[in-house]
């Protein structure tokens, strides 16, 4: 009896033991990496240090204009590449003015084939290039079915992969040769939330973006000791064009409060959230796949898309 009893005790302590364990080696690294290392400490890496220039995709806008601002506040001189000329042109002159700094401009549409990666080689030879910040995405206008995304626009399927994952291999390969060669720089791929978690109704984005961190985290185990520091970063909703979100808040920033905060992560993570209330909630969604199982956590996404859908699709009605 005595001896069931201290068999049980031991195997009660192992159990404890073992989920205080997990708890901690989850735990732990999350509290460094989210709040106490960018809040105490801040970022460990100094971009300006990394060379003259930054390279920035999808840049006369929302959170690439917002890493546009905060590089050039911090010395860098900036490319910045878009689709727009006059967009282009507009950023590039208020940037300048405001910063004191160098601003060239590119305008390419990243829907276009491997023939645009040749005229951003040939504009930005010679430059002596520290970061390089994939930031340009496209996603769907609202949630909706796969297929009624096909029908809808069958070229979108192609657009979207171009712009979201093409642009990011395609400028990782044209700017990682300069960076190795010097033993320092910073490449910035900005993926989404939608990447890490359940997302139906948005399917292809979020792999797109799945994509975007696979292919970070490798690339930085890759490129690690060459100097080259590889981040993805994975917002929850900004308050941008694309997001169609006004007016900001805690859960939804403007983009510059998220690229502050992104920007002090730098060094600490190599897969971020990049701001504590969107780390916050894909840790709720992580948590409720492992309490309840990931079919539920699904479930209530799905639910919750389904009515942003229906929301936009009465929107959509009205305005025709
Ligand atoms: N906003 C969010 O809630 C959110 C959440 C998670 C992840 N993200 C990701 O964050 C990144 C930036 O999103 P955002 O919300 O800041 O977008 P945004 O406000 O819509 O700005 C998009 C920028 O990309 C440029 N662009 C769009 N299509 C292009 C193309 N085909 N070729 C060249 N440039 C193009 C736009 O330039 P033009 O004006 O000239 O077209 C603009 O400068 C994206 O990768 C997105 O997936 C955003």
């Amino acid at each position: 009896m005595e001896e069931n009893s201290r068999m049980l005790s031991l195997l009660g302590g192992l159990a404890i033991s073992i989920v205080g364990f997990q708890i901690c080696r989850k735990v732990l690294p999350w509290f460094y990496v989210n709040i106490l290392g960018p809040k105490l400490v801040g970022s460990t890496v100094d971009v300006a240090k990394m060379g003259e220039w930054a390279v920035i995709t999808g840049s006369t806008d929302g959170i690439g204009k917002a890493y546009a601002k905060e590089l050039a506040r911090r010395g860098l001189k900036l490319v910045l590449i878009s689709r727009s000329l006059d967009k282009l042109k507009a950023v590039a002159k208020e940037i300048g003015d405001a910063y004191a700094v160098e601003v060239r401009i590119i305008d390419v549409d990243f829907t276009g084939g491997v023939e645009i990666y040749q005229r951003i080689r040939e504009q930005t030879a010679g430059l002596d290039i520290g970061v390089l910040v994939n930031n340009v995405g496209i996603s769907y206008s609202h949630p909706e079915y796969f297929l009624d995304c096909y029908t809808a626009d069958p070229k979108f399927l192609r657009s979207i992969v171009a712009v979201n994952i093409h642009s990011v291999t395609h400028m990782s390969a044209l700017f990682l040769p300069g960076m190795i060669a010097k033993r320092k720089g910073v490449i910035i791929n900005i993926s989404s939330t939608a990447g890490v978690i359940p997302n139906p109704l948005l399917s292809l984005y979020s792999a797109t973006k799945s994509f975007v961190n696979k292919f970070s985290d490798d690339l930085q185990t890759e490129y690690k000791e060459h100097g080259v520091i590889i981040q993805s970063v994975q917002p929850g909703f900004v308050a941008t064009n694309m997001s169609k979100i006004r007016k900001a808040s805690v859960f939804a920033p403007s983009p510059d409060t998220y690229v502050k905060s992104a920007l002090s992560t730098l060094g600490f993570a190599t897969q971020t959230a990049g701001y504590l209330p969107h780390a916050l909630l894909q840790l709720v969604i992580h948590f409720t796949e492992a309490l309840f199982g990931e079919q539920f956590a699904r479930n209530i996404v799905l639910k919750n898309i389904l009515g942003t859908r229906k929301r936009a699709l009465r929107r959509r009605d009205k305005e025709q």
